[in-house]
């Protein structure tokens, strides 16, 4: 099985090399370098398990190498279902396909005349989509681990690493602590105590980062980096640090495209709510695979919806124009950089000053005909007002920013659909 970079076109064999980041990435060459499996040449399963990871096990590459690495198919099955064990201890849930719903109720406060679909991701693992996007990068180590693979030799001795004080940080401690890996969250100055102390709940070890005199840019990605460079596991939800958490996060648009499939509709619109990008990429890279394989007849138009303090893609966006995308992933700086200005916003979730996943999210909206979308302060506090008092759904304010994106654009036509991420803490 093989990984290619979608920026510089290298391939990563999986039986030779881990398949995290591009193996040119430190080039310096302004190249956008993501690594992204290679297709699966398997039809879309018919299976009916609730867990979305054995369900949907055929189109992950960590299922791909298991069977390639001489893995039985009940092989799998226990290895997702012994981390399950781990999740339920931890957390309380493991993986299930999560509810799909249409929201009358709130289209009639909004004035949305077609249908509104909820995707509701509050009460997944940790509270949050993000445990998908770590789960896809923990079933890759431990099929690894399992198979006994000369790449995976000594996996065990490296920590797993993020940055992050939010949602992502707490599914990485608590997928983490179900495989009892250890890890280490590279955290602002500013997080939140309350985050913290269930970090260290959860058995994970805090790095507070301060910015270094001189230093520009994000300290606890700069951290994170020097750890991955020392060794560590990158344990992210950033595509060009790990794609394989990007392919963790297709199932759900997979559970989506599966249920639009059962009740006959189809999406004219998905509107996302973007900070690093990797949900987006995520859900236009499920999509795709599931049209390719001829569950839906369309692709939803993928809309990107950012606030007005922090928006990086819609001004990639607008800088790429009709430019080819193979062309702008060789030229990244000239597109995506980091946000000058410190942004303030309730989405405290989407103010990622980099849109890392930008190039996908990019592909995404120009093959669907979508577009980007920013969004006020106002429309962000009335669409998680709204979802609460007409969805009883306890979203925060980032995981229901993508319908303040419906909100704003009034114009879109047919049937919508939203993810719901978040549990307010
Ligand atoms: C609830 C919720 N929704 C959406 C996002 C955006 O995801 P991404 O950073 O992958 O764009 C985040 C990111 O923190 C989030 O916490």
């Amino acid at each position: 099985m093989r990984f290619r970079c979608h920026g510089c076109g290298v391939t990563v064999d999986a039986a030779r090399a881990l398949p995290f980041r591009c193996p040119n990435a430190d080039a310096a060459d302004d190249v956008d370098h993501v690594l992204v499996a290679e297709p699966p040449e398997a039809a879309f399963p018919s299976g009916g398990e609730q867990n979305p990871f054995l369900r949907y096990r055929t189109l992950l590459s960590s299922y791909r190498l298991a069977r390639a690495a001489g893995l039985s198919d009940t092989a799998w099955s226990e290895i997702v279902e012994e981390l399950d064990v781990g999740l339920i201890a931890v957390d309380g849930r493991g993986f299930r396909v999560t509810p799909m719903t249409e929201q009358k109720r709130l289209a009639a406060a909004l004035g949305i005349k077609n249908a509104l679909w909820v995707k509701d991701e509050t009460a997944n693992v940790s509270g949050s989509h993000k445990a998908r996007h770590l789960m896809g990068v923990m079933l890759y180590l431990r099929v690894l681990e399992i198979a006994g693979l000369p790449v995976g030799r000594a996996l065990r001795t490296h920590r797993l690493a993020i940055a992050s004080c939010g949602n992502a940080a707490l599914a990485a401690a608590v997928i983490a602590r179900a495989a009892d890996w250890p890890l280490d969250v590279f955290i602002p100055t500013d997080a939140g105590a309350a985050v913290k102390q269930a970090l260290q709940d959860l058995g994970a070890r805090i790095a507070v980062c301060e910015r270094r005199p001189g230093e520009t840019g994000d300290p606890c990605m700069k951290r994170f980096r020097e750890a991955v460079a020392q060794g560590a596991i990158p344990f992210g939800v950033q595509g060009p640090e790990n794609g394989l958490a990007v392919e963790g996060g297709c199932t759900l648009a997979f559970e989506m495209a599966e249920e639009f499939r059962r009740i006959g509709a189809s999406p004219n619109s998905l509107f996302v709510q973007v900070g690093g990008g990797a949900l987006a990429s995520a859900l236009a890279q499920g999509f795709t695979l599931a049209r390719a394989c001829g569950v839906l007849a369309k692709m939803p138009k993928l809309i990107a919806v950012q606030t007005a303090s922090c928006a990086p893609l819609e001004r990639a966006w607008n800088r790429l124009n009709s430019i080819d995308l193979a062309e702008a992933a060789r030229h990244r700086s000239r597109f995506m950089w980091a946000w000058e200005t410190t942004p303030s916003s309730l989405a405290s979730g989407i103010l990622d000053d980099e849109t890392y996943d930008w190039w996908a999210v990019a592909e995404g909206m120009r093959t669907s005909g979508g577009q980007p979308v920013v969004v006020g302060e106002d429309a962000i506090a009335r669409a998680r007002d709204l979802a609460w008092s007409h969805t009883g759904i306890r979203a925060s304010a980032t995981g229901t920013a993508g319908l303040a994106g419906a909100m704003s654009l009034p114009g879109a036509q047919g049937a919508i659909a939203v993810v719901f991420s978040g549990v307010e803490r």
